[in-house]
């Protein structure tokens, strides 16, 4: 991590000195002995120290607890996952993810003890017991961790929040706690509406470098225009409705008071799927979270996230989930949202979760990072299929606007293997991969068994090409693409075209929700995490794999699709009816 502002790092080296005092200082007679559980070298990029955070300021922390069997939750989690066993399908309900998740009762009387010495009650706010939330002044946190919070200071947004770079906790109870939270994870808000384009002809020109033949059976209007209609035709989607309703909610996630606005909805439907109009979606709020119907208010992610899973899953019922700013998780959300909808009857449930938010991997903590991880899991388990776009920076980061970087930049969540990456792809079917399609390897999760011949043979091919830049024993994303540019959308009365891995997501998902209504009509079990499904013979073989295009950063021009998986990409363009056939179905009788 290469960062060029030095005052930050400046201030970073006088708060840990602060922070590493601290421990011996606040060590008073019969006090437990306390260790550093987590700290970070410097203050973030992007971040800067803003000032003090008042004694009696109330903050509140989470404390996640190591859980009783992780491990054994990530093994059944596979067996359920991979067609090729015996288990497949057969999803747990969230009181058989508890008992996996749930503390060990010796770490959470030891932990309940340690904050009782201190007069602190906390509640427990995850289904399986295993999160502990305290609401204590800052003087007391301080004292608690012996550390020194702060103000910090996004400086592009300008937003503020309390953290620190480094908290202790009893030495005795450190193999009982993962993580607290929020402490020192700097997660920079998330990125906002994705980039408005005009008409985009320059890179249906570049179609033409291609050596294969475009089809002629898509409208010449999709090179450069796509609407649903276009995205039927390049992938195979039906027209006809989902027939099977219950029991298939298509849930789209909606963060940083991104609304998703009704009139929009039914404009877009009006022009684009008149058969659907007047179908609208359901509002679930978390954190606090609202939707705004005020028209000014519509947010470009929300409306286009929500026109592509109304007006392309025709028939699915579309959950709209807004998280508000009321969260304690230290990542804007993406664990309550876990929490809340593992708390959900399976009739409510999402089966299906597009969330088109992201951040990069290095802004997060490992030990926060396992924990979003591990919740995303757990919806896995109960039989949600965990959809995420990779990011808009190629091999510099999420945003389109790329960091300055010296090695490649891997995004978040698309590190953690129990979710679905979607990468971005564009033109007229052959698809190329569109250029600012994030992709690489993670530096914090290692790479699953489902896609390790893949990675290998991927990373054997490039030989030495960027060696150092990226991670070899990372987990390789994305796994799928889908459209992410020239994507018509209705936004604040008129309409926009836009790009971005965000219309790639919501595109997949809703093609994975139309796969689930065949499946619960021929009363099989939905499709769950899908990685390994994807990975499999079956799976790949309803994939139409994308082989040019690259996705430049750092001053590189970023890996190359290729033949096979590629860290642009992925295994590539979901097909419909290909998917039906690879799960078994023939699609000729539906
Ligand atoms: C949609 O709803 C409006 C208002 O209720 C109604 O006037 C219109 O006929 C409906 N259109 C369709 C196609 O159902
Ligand atoms: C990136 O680096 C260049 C050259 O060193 C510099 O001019 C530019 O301001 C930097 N950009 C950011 C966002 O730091
Ligand atoms: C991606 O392609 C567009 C259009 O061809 C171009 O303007 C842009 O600079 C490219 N981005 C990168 C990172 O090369
Ligand atoms: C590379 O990834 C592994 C996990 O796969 C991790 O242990 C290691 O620290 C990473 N290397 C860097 C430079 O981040
Ligand atoms: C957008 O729509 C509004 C009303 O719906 C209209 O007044 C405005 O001119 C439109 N803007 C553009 C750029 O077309």
């Amino acid at each position: 991590m290469a960062q060029p502002f030095c005052s930050p790092a400046m201030i970073a080296t006088s708060l840990l000195l602060a922070a590493i005092l601290a421990v011996v200082s606040a060590n008073p007679l019969g006090r437990r002995a306390m260790a550093i559980h987590e700290k970070r070298n410097a203050v973030p990029a992007g971040f800067v120290q803003s000032g003090s955070v008042p004694a009696s300021k109330e903050i509140t922390l989470r404390i996640a607890l190591t859980n009783t069997d992780i491990a054994g939750l990530e093994k059944t989690v596979y067996e359920i996952s991979d067609p090729a066993n015996t288990l497949y399908g057969q999803h747990l309900t969230p009181e058989q993810v508890a008992e996996f998740v749930k503390p060990t009762a010796e770490g959470l009387a030891a932990v309940t003890e340690w904050l009782s010495e201190n007069d602190i009650s906390p509640k427990s706010v995850s289904n399986a017991g295993d999160l502990l939330q305290i609401t204590i002044p800052a003087s007391k946190a301080d004292e608690l961790l012996s550390t020194k919070f702060s103000t910090f200071k996004h400086v592009e947004s300008g937003v503020e929040s309390i953290r620190t770079l480094a908290y202790s906790v009893p030495a005795s109870l450190k193999p009982h706690i993962q993580f607290v939270h929020p402490t020192i994870a700097f997660t920079a808000p998330l990125r906002g509406p994705p980039g408005v384009t005009a008409i985009n002809t320059k890179r249906a020109l570049g179609q033409k470098k291609r050596k294969d033949p475009i089809e002629e059976r898509y409208p010449a209007s999709c090179a450069t225009v796509v609407t649903p209609a276009c995205l039927q035709a390049f992938y195979g989607i039906p027209t006809a409705k989902a027939t099977s309703s219950a029991n298939n909610v298509l849930g789209v996630a909606g963060y940083v008071e991104q609304f998703a606005n009704q009139a929009d909805l039914q404009r877009f439907l009006g022009a684009l799927r008149p058969d659907l109009v007047n179908t609208t979606f359901s509002l679930q709020t978390i954190d606090g979270g609202t939707n705004d119907q005020t028209l000014a208010n519509s947010g470009g992610e929300a409306v286009l996230d929500i026109e592509y899973t109304v007006g392309l899953a025709g028939g699915v019922p579309v959950t709209f989930i807004s998280v508000g700013e009321d969260n304690n998780d230290g990542v804007m959300g993406a664990i309550d949202i876990v929490t809340s909808l593992l708390g959900e009857t399976d009739e409510v449930r999402p089966k299906v979760l597009t969330t088109s938010y992201g951040v990069n991997e290095e802004d997060i903590t490992i030990a926060l990072s396992r924990g979003v991880c591990q919740a995303y899991m757990q919806l896995g388990a109960v039989g949600t299929s965990v959809l995420f776009s990779s990011g808009d920076g190629g091999v510099g980061g999420s945003d389109f606007q790329q960091v300055n970087c010296t090695v490649f930049v891997p995004t978040a969540p698309s590190g953690c293997p129990f979710i679905t990456s979607v990468g971005g792809s564009v033109g007229l079917p052959p698809q190329v991969a569109a250029n600012f399609s994030s992709g690489g390897f993670s530096n914090y999760f290692t790479v699953p068994y489902y896609q390790a011949n893949d990675v290998s043979a991927y990373i054997a091919s490039i030989g030495d090409q960027y060696a150092g830049l990226y991670n070899t024993t990372g987990r390789g994303y994305p796994d799928i693409a889908a459209q992410a540019e020239n994507v018509k959308i209705a936004w604040k009365g008129n309409f926009t075209q836009v790009e971005g891995t965000s219309a790639a997501s919501p595109i997949s998902a809703s093609i994975f929700a139309l796969v689930n209504d065949k499946l619960i009509a021929a009363g099989k079990p939905v499709l769950g995490f899908l990685n390994p499904f994807l990975y499999s013979a079956a799976g790949r073989a309803a994939f139409t794999d994308v082989t040019y295009g690259t996705n430049p950063g750092c001053n590189t021009d970023g890996f190359s699709a290729s033949t096979g998986w590629d860290p642009v990409t992925g295994l590539g363009t979901p097909n419909y009816e290909l998917l039906l056939t690879a799960v078994g179905l023939d699609h000729h009788s539906h």
